[in-house]
């Protein structure tokens, strides 16, 4: 994994990333381990010479602090939501695990679980520019849309499950919703294909009944122009499944439940990264953790999340486009872009890609780096500007437009 580079002042609002890794662990079901699992690896990581954060973002229900033995008041996100810290760096505890720091979520005020649209973003640039190895991310229960965009950030992202068949039902509800979470930011307001999103999540009340191929269908014969995007969507997801509570080989069963469903329901592949074993008296050792760990009756725990971040690091190695692309080239602006923006912000590029010409897009599936495929017209850079403006704005710059509404 990659160390961060220090040299560089520390500017939150750059939009540059400087967390080497976010890892967000999530997966619907409470109870299943979330918790105990982000201490686990946040430990194991710290063994292996990484700088770790450990954001509690299960706001409204945040336990990291009790289970790392962090008693009286800590300060945390709260502060930073309600202003009295003006960064997330600033908030970062020293922990009793070395070089694992964190940021805590005991604070609490009423409405910190019902974050706005700019508050969400400001944490994930926050997030994204603390000056860790990893980030790890530890998620509430439920399909709450912070949650799911928390998740979203992640690379990849990781579900928790345990050895019940709940908890595989709830993970796949989980990344349903994720996908649907996509999909109504790109569509929403589609006059033809907001309806079929909002029709489709009611259908899939009942847990099975989702199908992303005729839901793909009914969506072609809308508009095939947008096929690319909706695959794009569902794409963009990266699971990987850890089983927690492992006491036999049977608990593999319900990884592969999973991933069967998800790769019949919605067509994704999500990677079995590995186990945890369950541990006896586990629960009676929750209020310090860290010392559990590093004793004894710790190491066999601590022996299996070694074997997932090996795992890991070879089927998802660091790949860092925002520090790869740019750079000084003659001619093009060394700038970065931003990396969010705020829904008027998002209504000037797209009444910017409104006002260029039709060649600005007419890029061939040859000449765009493809063999073939569909041409990627307006309407479709328009869609993705709900998705990933970032992209668009690359697109744009690429094709040698510059607007001040492209940097911070
Ligand atoms: N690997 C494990 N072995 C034994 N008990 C575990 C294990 N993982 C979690 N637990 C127990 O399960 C309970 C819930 O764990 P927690 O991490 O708080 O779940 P979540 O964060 O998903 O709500 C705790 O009492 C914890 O002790
Ligand atoms: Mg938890």
């Amino acid at each position: 994994m990659k160390k961060t580079d220090t040299s560089e002042t520390q500017n939150p609002d750059a939009g540059r990333a400087r967390a080497g890794r976010i890892l967000a662990i999530g997966g619907g079901k409470g109870g299943v381990g979330k918790s105990v699992a982000s201490i686990v690896l946040a430990s194991a990581l710290s063994r292996r010479g990484m700088k770790v954060v450990l954001a509690d973002l299960d706001l409204g229900a945040a336990n990291l602090h009790t289970y790392l033995g962090l008693h009286g008041d800590t300060p945390g996100i709260a502060d930073f939501l309600i202003k009295r810290a003006a960064t997330l760096d600033e908030l970062l505890i020293d922990t009793p695990l070395p070089d694992v720091r964190l940021l805590s979520g005991a604070r609490y005020y009423s409405g910190m679980a019902n974050l706005t649209y700019q508050a969400k973003q400001k944490i994930i640039r926050h997030l994204k520019n603390l000056d860790a190895d990893v980030v790890i991310l530890d998620l509430g229960a439920g399909v709450h849309f912070d949650t799911i965009d928390f998740f979203a950030i992640s690379h990849p992202s990781l579900l928790v499950l345990a050895p019940e068949p709940g908890s595989v039902l709830n993970a796949y509800s989980f990344l349903k919703e994720c996908v649907f979470r996509h999909l109504t930011g790109i569509f929403g307001k589609h006059p033809d294909i907001g309806p079929e999103i909002r029709r489709a999540q009611l259908e899939g009340g009942d847990e099975t009944s989702f199908s992303l191929e005729s839901f793909r269908a009914t969506i072609r014969e809308i508009d095939e122009s947008v096929m690319p995007i909706v695959d794009e969507a569902v794409r963009v997801l990266r699971p990987a499944i850890i089983m927690n509570r492992v006491t036999d080989l049977v608990s593999a069963v319900y990884a592969d439940n999973l991933q069967k469903l998800v790769l019949h329901r919605i067509a994704l592949r999500v990677h079995y990264l590995g186990n945890l074993p369950g541990v006896q008296g586990l629960s009676e050792q929750l209020v310090g953790l860290p010392a559990f760990l590093a004793s004894p009756g710790g190491a066999k725990i601590m022996a299996a999340a070694d074997e997932l971040l090996a795992d890991l690091e070879k089927h998802f190695p660091l790949e860092w486009p925002t520090e790869t692309e740019p750079e000084t080239a003659a001619g093009i602006d060394a700038r970065m872009p931003r990396e969010d923006f705020s829904e008027d912000e998002l209504q000037t590029l797209s009444l910017l890609l409104d006002s260029l010409g039709d060649s600005a897009f007419g890029k061939t599936a040859k000449k765009a780096g493809r063999k073939s495929g569909p041409v990627i017209g307006r309407n479709a850079w328009k869609l993705r500007l709900y998705y990933r403006p970032v992209e668009v704005v690359r697109f744009l710059i690429g094709n040698g437009l510059s607007h001040p509404v492209f940097y911070a």
